[in-house]
């Protein structure tokens, strides 16, 4: 089994500095990810050159790459060669979708230069290539068959299955495993629950009297890492403030304009997921949007835990499955999971929301515990205030120096 070192842990759980756990239950990596796009001077004025003559032949094949988030992964970054055509949003979503299959950390497949070439990446490349044509010949193309369909958390996949244990329990018994799936059974239509839920946030009239609202929170991460942070959601535009020592490192989206800030002041436009993550963990924007979010809704009995739930299931903003689970009498809304898209897979996060309090006729959830592949995160609401005056804006650069 590979272990996670120390040191390299660092990387993914942000700990070397404050401000880097958010919302999104991410371990962000700011200054990391930051530097993950810095593309040297000479590079980009190569490359745009090179684009200037490439406008043409776009303007012939059509829209086709201009549609991906980030534009093209081999664009974006310095040594692409798998990836080509994929969306470069979704480059650094699928190494993390790497790192949860097989257990390691950036480091396993990378030095500090991540564009340099090493053994590892060689195998992965190799990885990546057989994936692909084992989707593309035997699934159509779908991703059935990912990293973690094989690897399991663990760099040397089993080949044969496990032994016994003394408790033998060769099958859980949710799972499909040797026992025939029961068919999914439907539940309530889903305008039922919407409304049932909506009514739980003071019904569409409340919601209306919502101008603004401000979320004071501590975020605690699995290794006891506490971040201070605020959600302050506005009309269609929000922002998630991660308030470190050195500055405070933000997420924010005005309709569809969507930006990350670091501490150090440099902004960038958010990355596919970002944008996503940031909307789906606002709890105003749901209430707001429910009805006009998803799209190919249907609706399950299930269970968490022995609570029976009713899920709403569909595909928020046209790409993100998404499944809320409302209480049957209450209406409250106890978990949300989304999966997101990367190359390779989706990276799967669940957020159950309890401790539900009434806030001036909405009900608000001050506990909420988020898990990830790569990190757990529990939030603790210290207060929540309705109609402030705030603004959300995208913050302006410091100007560079001359
Ligand atoms: C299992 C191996 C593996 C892991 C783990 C992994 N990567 Fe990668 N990474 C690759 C490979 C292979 C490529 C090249 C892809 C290609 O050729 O299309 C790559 C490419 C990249 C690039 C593009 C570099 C450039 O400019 O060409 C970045 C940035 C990157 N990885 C960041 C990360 C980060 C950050 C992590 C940890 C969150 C990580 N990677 C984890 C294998 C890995
Ligand atoms: C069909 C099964 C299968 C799938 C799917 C698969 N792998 Fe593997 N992978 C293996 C096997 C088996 C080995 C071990 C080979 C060996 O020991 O020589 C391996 C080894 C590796 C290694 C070398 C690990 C080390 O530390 O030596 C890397 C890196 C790797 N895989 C990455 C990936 C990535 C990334 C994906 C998804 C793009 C992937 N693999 C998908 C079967 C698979």
């Amino acid at each position: 089994m590979p272990t996670r070192a120390p040191s390299t842990a660092r990387e993914n759980l942000g700990l070397g500095s404050t401000a880097h756990v958010d919302l999104s239950g991410h371990y962000k990596n700011t200054t990391l990810h930051e530097d993950e796009r810095q593309v040297d001077m000479q590079t980009v004025i190569a490359r745009m050159a090179l684009i200037s003559i490439l406008v043409a032949a776009v303007a012939v094949t059509g829209a086709f790459a201009q549609n991906l988030p980030g534009g093209r992964a081999e664009v974006v970054y310095k040594d692409i060669k798998v990836m080509q055509g994929t969306a470069a949003d979704h480059l650094i979503p699928s190494m993390q979708h790497f790192e949860a299959a097989l257990g390691v950390t950036c480091v396993h497949c990378h030095l500090a230069d991540r564009a340099a070439s090493t053994p590892m990446k060689e195998t992965t490349r190799r990885m990546m290539t057989m994936v692909k044509a084992i989707n593309a010949s035997t699934f159509n193309g779908a991703k059935e068959v990912t990293c973690n369909s094989c690897h399991r958390g663990a760099t040397e996949p089993e080949a044969n299955p496990e032994l016994a244990t003394e408790n033998y329990k060769p099958w859980s018994p949710d799972g499909a495993n040797g026992v025939p799936d029961l068919p999914p059974v439907a539940g309530p239509p889903a305008a039922q629950l919407i409304d049932n839920y909506l009514k739980t946030q003071g019904g569409e009239a409340g919601l209306a009297k919502i101008t603004s609202r401000v979320v004071k929170y501590t975020a605690t991460n699995s290794v006891g890492g506490v971040a201070n942070m605020e959600l302050i959601s506005k009309g269609d535009s929000s922002v998630s403030i991660t308030r470190g020592n050195n500055g405070d490192a933000v997420i924010g989206h005005a309709g569809n304009n969507s930006w990350q800030g670091a501490a150090n002041g440099a902004v960038r436009d958010g990355r596919e997921y970002e944008f996503d993550e940031l909307r789906l963990q606002d709890p105003l924007y749901i209430a707001t949007h429910l009805k006009t979010m998803l799209t190919n809704v249907e609706t399950r009995r299930q269970r968490i835990g022995d609570q029976e739930v009713y899920q709403l299931r569909g595909t928020a903003f046209g790409r993100v499955p998404v499944r809320l689970s409302f209480n049957p009498n209450s209406g409250n809304l106890l978990r949300l999971v989304y999966l997101l898209d990367n190359v390779y897979g989706q990276n799967v996060v669940r957020i159950d929301y309890s401790d539900i309090r009434n806030v001036q006729g909405a009900a608000f959830p001050f506990t909420w515990t988020i898990a990830r592949t790569l990190g757990f995160q529990t939030v603790k609401v210290q207060s929540v205030q309705q109609n402030v005056p705030v603004e959300v804006v995208r913050p302006t650069p410091p100007p560079a120096r001359p």
